[in-house]
């Protein structure tokens, strides 16, 4: 058997379009540029990893989570340096007025989008955030932003969940949620647009061991991304080197080889006491910690942070599930191979036709474990047009009740991947069903 893999981001995009994952915004009215929603099987794909996720870093007896509000006080965006330090260089071609930016460029090249020779702007910097207005009244007193990153709802909660979870260092904070950046050139699909989701955690250590813990930190994260399935050969690390943020001492990022080629997916930053630091100044308050282990020592705790998009894991996750079967023949067969735990859908319920006697043993199974897992019933179309639709949406198991049910009282349960059947008493379904998931 031959297999493709995923090479053209185009095949993706109408995959989930056709399939309900993923749609453009405000399609209706011819879209809104970089903005997507999720469908419903891209809701349950994103619920799958933000579960997945929320419970590696705050399950564990050093994590807290929290959930922040997007807009908070405008001073935040100051002391963490964004107001100031958040912008990318921006160019204009000033034939067609496409926006570039200017470190993604060649600005001797002629503009990309209309050919136009020596026809870029001066390069000037564009602050990321946007803004808008708190109150009724727009002045200049009432402009707050939609947060850049989550990590400042952590910084700012600091004292609050240190003091109410009685914590010792070192200890995390965790959070998911949505953070925005205009960003100049956003694109290829959810990879980069302006409204996304981070999924962050700031962990809180004594200065001098930040070092140690950005390794531990990195192993962590590393392996993740393997438990959710992504192919080992398709990852790897990407030192910063000097090139930092202006908050990072240090900073690693875990790339991912996407069919636009290798490009960061999580950062994982050394963010000394920059942060807390400046929120302590600007605030007024103290955001020290005591160091009981230490003779009562006072200092501002280092944090190292890991930080991936929810959005650019699940493109990782669509990409790598992605495959073409016998690719060309007339036999292709179109499959993402999630692992089950990740799959929209765990289980898909086939009456072989419908007909009453076929669908009541079917709803009665599909009653059973819709109260386990996301399933779906079924009974239109051929059934092999009813297993390709299931492959290509990620299904792991397909069960089919036919007429033999009615005599033997089992079903037929076809795996996605091996295309094997097995014939399986309608009594140990949910047992076999809920072994093959392990949860
Ligand atoms: N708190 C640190 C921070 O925000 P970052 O490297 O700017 O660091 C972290 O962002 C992660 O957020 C990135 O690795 C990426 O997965 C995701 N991300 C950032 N900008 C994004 C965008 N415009 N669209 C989608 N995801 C984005």
């Amino acid at each position: 058997m031959s297999e493709k893999k995923l090479e053209n981001m185009q095949d993706l995009v109408s995959l989930c379009k056709r399939r309900g994952f993923i749609f453009q915004s405000s399609e209706i009215y011819g879209g809104l540029g970089s903005c997507w929603d999720y469908g419903p099987l891209g809701i349950e794909l994103k619920n799958n990893v933000k579960n997945s996720w929320w419970k590696a870093m705050t399950y564990r007896e050093d994590i807290e989570g929290v959930d922040a509000s997007i807009l908070m006080h405008p001073l935040v965006w100051k002391a963490s340096g964004h107001v100031d330090g958040f912008s990318d260089p921006m160019v204009d071609c000033k034939e067609c007025n496409a926006r570039f930016r200017a470190d993604k460029i060649d600005l001797s090249a002629p503009c990309e989008n209309c050919g136009a020779k020596e026809s870029f702007t001066e390069p000037r910097e564009f602050n990321l955030m946007f803004e808008t207005t708190m109150g009724p009244v727009k002045d200049s007193g009432s402009t707050v932003y939609l947060r850049p990153e989550t990590a400042q709802g952590i910084f700012t909660n600091f004292l609050n969940v240190q003091s109410t979870m009685r914590k010792k260092l070192p200890f995390g904070i965790a959070q998911i949620g949505k953070a925005f950046r205009n960003e100049i050139t956003p694109g290829n699909f959810i990879f980069r647009t302006r409204e996304f989701e981070q999924m962050e955690m700031q962990y809180f250590v004594k200065p001098g061991t930040q070092k140690e813990f950005m390794e531990k930190w990195k192993e962590i994260r590393w392996q993740w991304h393997l438990d959710q399935g992504l192919d080992e050969k398709k990852l790897r690390f990407h030192d910063h080197g000097d090139d930092l943020a202006h908050y990072a001492d240090a900073a690693f990022d875990i790339e991912y080889e996407f069919p636009i080629g290798w490009d960061e997916m999580e950062g994982i930053h050394s963010r000394t006491d920059f942060d807390l630091g400046n929120h302590a100044e600007l605030s007024g308050k103290n955001l020290n910690y005591v160091d009981q282990m230490d003779g009562n020592k006072k200092y501002i705790p280092y944090v190292v942070e890991t930080s991936v998009g929810c959005d650019r894991h699940i493109l990782a996750l669509l990409c790598d599930a992605y495959r073409v079967e016998n690719a060309g023949t007339k036999e292709e067969r179109v499959v993402l191979g999630f692992i089950p735990k990740m799959a929209p859908i765990k289980v898909a319920i086939m009456p072989l036709m419908k007909k009453p006697d076929l669908e009541e043993p079917a709803r009665k199974l599909m009653d059973e474990l819709s109260q386990l897992y996301k399933c779906e019933y079924d009974v239109s179309g051929s059934i092999g047009k009813r297993y390709r639709r299931q492959d290509e949406i990620g299904t792991p198991y397909c069960i089919t009740v036919d007429y033999d049910t009615l005599e033997d009282k089992a079903v037929t349960i076809r795996d996605r991947d091996t295309m094997n059947q097995e014939r399986i008493p309608l009594e140990n379904v949910r047992t076999y069903i809920l072994n093959k998931f392990g949860f």
